[in-house]
């Protein structure tokens, strides 16, 4: 049943999606879509981390994200500092969302659902899967790619694009998009059935293409769990951070 205010009048329900975004990518618009169909509003929440170093200010940040839902009433754009917690009981949201590419995304954003839960219990976490054509997307990748000359049209708004050139250049990004093989053939050039080895392999390039195999998805180098304690417990949350942002 939906929540109603004393006046009868349904809830509005707000969800927030807090992340770094530096930059925005076409995963994490997929994972607004995937909110919007959940939740009346979603608050796009850029955390101010002054001991990072991003690419983009966060100013840079908030304006690209803008730009890239022109018009969409139910898309906010905030930015907060401290307990995420904090700044979602302070906005009225009752949910954080957050997305899960892989099992390598999980360790983390299981410890940090939990912990959360634990400074509020008020606000549950969400997890929400993007389409298996971005579950290797990242923003790092994302500027790694485009500074090394790859395209990366098909991964990030149109806006991101034009601001990556920006910041980097007209150089980056004139690559040619990889030819997807037409023929049996070609296809099979590989040894037909067995997967393709490395990342470029993989189809890092390709961006339209879903990654089938485990390996394919498992791009961020943990793929498979760790087996001791010290490896289960003491990843620093800045290395997991830094594979999966
Ligand atoms: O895009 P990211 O970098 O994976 O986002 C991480 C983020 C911003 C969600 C996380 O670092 C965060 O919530 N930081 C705020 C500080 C906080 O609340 N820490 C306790 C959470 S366990």
């Amino acid at each position: 049943m939906p929540h109603r205010n004393r006046e009868g009048h349904r809830k509005r329900s707000l969800a927030v999606f807090p992340g770094s975004f530096d930059p925005i990518t076409n995963g994490h618009l997929d994972i607004i879509g995937r909110s919007l169909s959940v939740f009346d509003q979603v608050t796009i929440a850029i955390l101010v981390n002054p001991e990072k170093h991003p690419l983009f200010t966060v100013e840079e940040r908030v304006a690209i994200i803008r730009e890239a839902f022109p018009g969409e009433q139910r898309v906010q754009v905030d930015t907060f500092s401290g307990l995420l917690v904090d700044y979602a009981e302070r906005v009225g949201a009752s949910v954080i969302v957050r997305g899960l590419r892989a099992i390598s995304d999980f360790e983390f954003e299981f410890q940090m659902a939990l912990m959360n839960r634990r400074l509020n219990p008020r606000i549950e976490t969400v997890f929400m899967m993007p389409a298996e054509s971005y579950s290797y997307l990242s923003s790092r990748l994302v500027k790694e790619v485009f500074q090394l000359g790859g395209r990366v049209s098909e991964l990030v708004p149109a806006v991101v694009e034009r601001r990556l050139r920006e910041k980097y250049g007209t150089g980056a990004a004139v690559r040619p998009p990889a030819r997807p093989p037409s023929s049996k053939s070609e296809r099979g050039i590989h040894s037909g059935a067995s997967a393709p080895n490395s990342r470029s392999e993989r189809g890092i390039h390709s961006g339209a293409s879903a990654p089938n195999s485990k390996s394919e998805r498992g791009i961020h180098s943990r793929a498979s769990a760790p087996n001791s304690k010290s490896e289960r417990g003491i990843h620093s949350r800045a290395s997991v951070r830094a594979r999966r942002t």
